[in-house]
């Protein structure tokens, strides 16, 4: 810029030659008139009053001092605003009411603002003494309507059942010019989501299909260049559910889906499954093939004098009436008289809990072990251990049950089952010997065999 007011000072007045001596001695001074803006982008309010301040410097005595703003739209003719030389201001008639300046200061003042008044405005600063320095700026105006308080409308209003409906929620402005819109949820951005899609002007909002995710406090951040607005807080209905459907009880210990409880005791269960609205809750019982009605409602209570007649299977059955979802859970209720006998038998006895717990637990590793040992036993060592042992053993091994003679019983014991398999040989079956009328062939026998290991050290022990 400063380049810009020596090229014109020079080319203004005085020969080339004053130029160049000038340009060599005076480059100080004629880079010293100096115009500045503070910005020169500045964001106007419709009918208000808008300031453009310009501040120069120079360092040259100047007897003249001549201020000039130009205003400039794209593809139209620059417009003369005003002009002033010290103290004296020339408007142009047409445009006289509105802008106003007071040398030597050279700021603009536009009173009011219109929309047409958005473009360029251009100061030129000519100072004239030894020669004429001149120097300009421009400053771009934008001209903006401050936006009111947004409303949101969302669809449907009523709510919206989860996996079903989609969600619209519409951002509207009553005024405001350059507006853009943002959503927030819970006053964060929203997070990118494939069941979002927005209006390509982003005032409309659609989540499809909506999830229990979904619920949250949204507001519509409109901004403009003057202004921001943020609407007030929408929370969705939506309507989901039943999910973790589960029954808890007061009392009693709870293994998976087995309650025990112990007699005398009333007891409370509780069904409770996370849905919107509150699910319908209803309770159930099963006896063999038989299901009936018990109650409705979350609370299932059992008086003292009941529990004794309570060993047997339920249900809760959960039902969201607007979601039209229901799920139900299982559990067996045993009764066990160990409450009774604790009292009397404290200090001796466990405790009914220590010694569930410990039966529970002696239950799960065993069938643990069983599941192991079946899983890892090769078929393979089995096939062979059968092919090559006599049908005799067999014999002998059937004669084993009956007896009585503990000591001949003594060693480790390996129960071996498979399936019947055709290349395996099989011990005479006596039961479909028995029931001549089935044939052998679609009779499914699981064999086992009985392997008896005799720890040899134990044994000499033993003898
Ligand atoms: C501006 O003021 C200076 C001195 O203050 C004077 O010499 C000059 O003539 C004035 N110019 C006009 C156009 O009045
Ligand atoms: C110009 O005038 C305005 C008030 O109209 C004032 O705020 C500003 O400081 C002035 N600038 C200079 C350089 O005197
Ligand atoms: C102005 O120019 C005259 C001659 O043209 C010169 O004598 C004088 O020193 C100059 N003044 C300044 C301040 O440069
Ligand atoms: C929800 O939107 C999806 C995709 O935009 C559309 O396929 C579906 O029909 C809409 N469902 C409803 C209930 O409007
Ligand atoms: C539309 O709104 C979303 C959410 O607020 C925002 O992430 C995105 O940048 C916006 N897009 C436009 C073009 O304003
Ligand atoms: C939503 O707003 C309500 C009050 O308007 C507030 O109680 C609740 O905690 C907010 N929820 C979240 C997730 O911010
Ligand atoms: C339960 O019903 C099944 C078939 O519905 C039937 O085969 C079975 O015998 C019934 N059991 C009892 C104990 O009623
Ligand atoms: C749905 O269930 C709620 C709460 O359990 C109840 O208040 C409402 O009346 C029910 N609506 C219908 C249509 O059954």
């Amino acid at each position: 810029m400063g380049q810009d007011a020596c090229m014109e000072s020079f080319g203004g007045k005085g020969g080339t030659f004053q130029c160049k001596i000038l340009l060599l001695l005076l480059a100080g001074t004629c880079l010293g008139l100096k115009v500045t803006v503070p910005s020169h982008i500045v964001h106007g309010i419709k009918d208000q009053p808008l300031y453009l301040p310009v501040h120069y410097g120079f360092h040259m005595p100047a007897s003249d001092i001549q201020i000039i703003w130009l205003f400039e739209r794209p593809s139209t003719m620059p417009k003369y605003l005003l002009g002033s030389v010290n103290q004296s201001v020339v408007p142009d008639l047409e445009y006289r009411q509105k802008f106003t300046m007071m040398p030597p200061n050279a700021s603009l003042l536009i009173n009011p603002l219109e929309f047409t008044d958005e473009g360029n405005y251009i100061v030129k600063v000519n100072i004239q003494g030894n020669g004429t320095l001149s120097a300009s700026q421009k400053i771009q105006v934008t001209v903006d309507e401050p936006i009111t308080k947004p409303v949101v409308q969302i669809r449907p209003s009523s709510g919206a059942v989860e996996y079903v409906d989609n969600m619209t929620m519409t951002c509207q402005v009553k005024a405001g010019t350059r507006l853009l819109y943002h959503w927030l949820k819970n006053g964060k951005p929203l997070r990118r989501s494939p069941a979002y899609s927005f209006s390509p002007q982003n005032n409309t909002f659609q989540i499809a299909p909506v999830t229990k995710e979904d619920a949250g406090n949204y507001t519509c951040l409109v901004k403009n260049p003057v202004s921001e607005m943020e609407s007030d807080i929408i929370a969705p209905t939506i309507y989901y559910g039943p999910y973790g459907l589960q029954v808890n009880s007061d009392k009693g210990l709870k293994v998976g889906e087995v309650f025990t409880v112990d007699l005398g005791e009333a007891i409370l269960f509780d069904c409770s499954a996370d849905s919107y609205p509150p699910n319908t809750y209803s309770w159930i019982g099963m006896t063999d093939n038989t299901t009936y009605f018990i109650k409705h409602g979350p609370r299932l209570e059992v008086a003292p004098e009941k529990v004794a007649q309570m060993t047997a299977d339920y249900a809760c059955c959960a039902y969201n009436n607007v979601t039209g979802r229901q799920d139900e859970t299982h559990f067996t209720v045993i009764i066990t008289s160990m409450g009774l006998e604790s009292s009397a038998q404290k200090e001796k006895s466990l405790s009914p809990l220590a010694s569930l717990t410990g039966i529970s637990l002696f239950l799960i590793i065993s069938m643990c072990l069983l599941f192991l040992w079946k899983k890892f036993q090769p078929y393979k060592v089995i096939k062979q251990k059968l092919e090559g042992r006599p049908e005799t053993d067999y014999r002998k091994a059937q004669t084993f049950s009956g007896h009585e003679d503990a000591l001949d019983d003594f060693g480790i014991y390996e129960f071996v089952a498979f399936p019947d398999a055709a290349g395996v040989p099989r011990m005479p079956s006596r039961s479909v010997r028995v029931s001549e009328g089935v044939s052998g062939q679609d009779v499914h026998n699981t064999i086992y065999e009985v392997i008896q290991h005799i720890p040899a050290q134990q044994q000499d022990h033993l003898e």
